[in-house]
C-alpha cells in the first residue's frame, strides 16, 4: 500500500539528486536507494515479526491442505476449518477487540488481504475439483447410443384368438354379447336338455372324456344355450355368442382333433324366425369374408334344433367355381345351425308357445384355416414359432 511518507521520501532523494552536482555514481547509488525503499514500501504493512511469521504460517499451512483436498466435501471441510469462525483467523478476527486501534487497522488488513487470497485460492481449487468431479461422472454414466438396442422379442396375437377376437365383434355389432361356460360340464347340461337323452344314437358322434359317469368334457358349447337360457329365467330378447374349447374322442388328423374351439350362438324372442338365422348368418359371412359372400343353408340334423340345417359359404379358395379345397362343389360347409328345438325351449324355462329361437355353432379352427389358407388343424396346436409368427402382421 502507497503511503505519502515514502513519496515523499522519494521524491526527496530525486530532488536531493536534481540539485546537486552529484557524480553519476551518486545517481546510481540513489537509484538503488529508491528501489530499496520501494521495496520496503511493499513490505512494510506495520506489521509486527510475530504477527507476520504467525499469518505466513497459517498461509502455508492452509495452502498446503488445500492443495490436498481433492473432492468437494474435502474442499468444503477446509473451508469451515480455515475460514470459519473458529478458525486461527476467525479467532485472530475475533480477538482483535482488545487491541489499540492502530494495532486493530493493521491487523485487520492483513487479516482481510490473507482471507481475500485465502478465499480465492479456494474459488480456484473448487473450480479444477468441480471439473475434475464432472468428468469422472460423465465418464461413469456414459451411455454408448451407438451399442444396438435389445432386442424385445415381439409375440402375435394366434389365429384361433383372432379369429374368435374377429367374430365376437361382428357379433357384438349386430346386438349380441358374449358369454363363456364351463368345460368340465354334466351329462345332464351336454345331453340330457338339448334333448339328447342316454342311448340316444347322436351321443356315438360325440363320445367324449368322462370325470365321472355325470361328469364329462363337454362336447360342443351347446351346453351354454340351455344355461344362458336358465340364468335369463324366461327373460327377453336373448342374444349371445359363446366361444369356448370343446373336445371329442375323435383321432387327430388334418382336419379334427380332440380338443378345438367352438363359438355357439344364441337368439331367443318371440317371432325369432328361420329368415333371421339366414339373415345373421349371412351379415356375418360378409363382414367376415367380403360383402360378395353368400350363405346356402342345406337340410340336417340336430337333435336340439328343429329344423336343423348345416350352413355353407362359397369356397374362399375358388369362389364358387370348383376346386379340390371344395371337393369341385363351390362351397364349404362352415357352421351347423337351426331352429332351438320347442323341448330345449321349454326344458330351460321359456315356453315354446310363444317363444321361438335359432341356435348356430361354428368352429373356430374352420374358419381361421379357411381365412388365413392353413390345410392342417395340428398346426394350430404345434406351437411352432416359425408357423406363429406369420401371424405378427397378418
Ligand atoms: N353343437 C353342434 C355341434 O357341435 C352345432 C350346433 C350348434 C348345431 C347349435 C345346431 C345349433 O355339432
Amino acid at each position: 500500500m502507497l503511503r505519502y511518507g515514502w513519496v515523499d521520501e522519494t521524491t526527496t532523494a530525486f530532488t536531493q539528486m536534481a540539485r546537486s552536482n552529484s557524480s553519476d555514481r551518486r545517481v546510481a547509488s540513489l537509484c538503488c536507494e529508491v528501489r530499496r525503499l520501494d521495496e520496503r514500501r511493499e513490505e512494510d504493512d506495520g506489521l509486527s515479526d510475530t504477527w507476520r511469521h504467525e499469518l505466513e504460517a497459517i498461509r502455508e499451512q492452509a495452502m498446503a491442505s488445500l492443495a490436498l483436498a481433492s473432492d468437494s466435501k474435502a474442499l468444503n471441510d477446509w473451508r469451515v476449518e480455515v475460514l470459519g469462525k473458529k478458525s486461527a483467523l476467525g479467532q485472530m478476527s475475533k480477538a482483535m477487540g482488545g487491541l489499540t486501534p492502530e494495532d486493530r487497522r493493521v491487523l485487520g488488513e492483513a487479516l482481510n488481504r490473507i482471507r481475500q487470497e485465502l478465499e480465492q485460492a479456494w474459488r480456484s481449487r473448487q473450480a479444477e475439483i468441480e471439473a475434475k468431479e464432472k468428468a469422472l461422472r460423465l465418464e461413469r454414466e456414459r451411455i454408448d447410443v451407438t451399442l444396438p438396442g435389445r432386442h424385445v422379442p415381439l409375440g402375435a396375437m394366434h389365429p384361433i384368438s383372432r379369429v374368435i377376437e374377429e367374430i365376437e365383434d361382428i357379433f357384438v355389432s349386430l346386438g349380441f354379447s358374449v358369454v363363456e361356460g364351463p368345460e368340465v360340464e354334466t351329462d345332464h347340461y351336454n345331453f340330457e336338455l338339448l334333448n339328447i337323452p342316454k342311448d340316444h344314437p347322436a351321443r356315438d358322434m360325440q363320445d367324449t372324456f368322462y370325470l365321472t359317469d355325470e361328469w364329462l368334457l363337454r362336447t360342443h358349447t351347446s351346453p351354454m344355450q340351455v344355461r344362458t337360457m336358465e340364468r335369463m329365467r324366461g327373460r327377453t330378447p336373448i342374444r349371445v355368442i359363446v366361444p369356448g374349447r370343446v373336445y371329442r374322442r375323435d383321432e387327430d388328423d388334418a382336419t379334427h382333433s380332440h380338443q378345438f374351439t367352438q363359438i355357439e350362438g344364441l337368439v331367443v324372442d318371440e317371432g325369432i324366425r328361420m329368415s333371421d338365422l339366414k339373415g345373421t348368418l349371412e351379415a356375418f359371412a360378409k363382414a367376415l369374408f367380403g360383402p360378395s359372400q353368400r350363405v346356402r343353408l342345406r337340410p340336417s340334423y340336430f337333435p336340439f334344433t328343429e329344423p336343423s340345417c348345416e350352413v355353407d359359404l362359397v369356397c374362399v379358395s375358388c369362389g364358387g367355381s370348383g376346386c379340390r379345397m371344395c371337393k369341385g362343389t363351390g362351397w364349404i360347409e362352415i357352421l351347423g345351425a337351426g331352429m332351438v328345438h320347442p323341448r330345449v325351449l321349454d326344458m330351460s324355462g321359456y315356453d315354446s308357445a310363444r317363444y321361438t329361437g335359432f341356435a348356430f355353432g361354428l368352429g373356430a379352427e374352420r374358419i381361421a384355416m379357411l381365412r388365413y389358407g392353413i390345410s392342417d388343424i395340428r398346426m394350430l396346436y404345434q406351437n411352432d414359432l416359425r408357423f406363429l409368427r406369420q401371424f405378427r402382421h397378418a
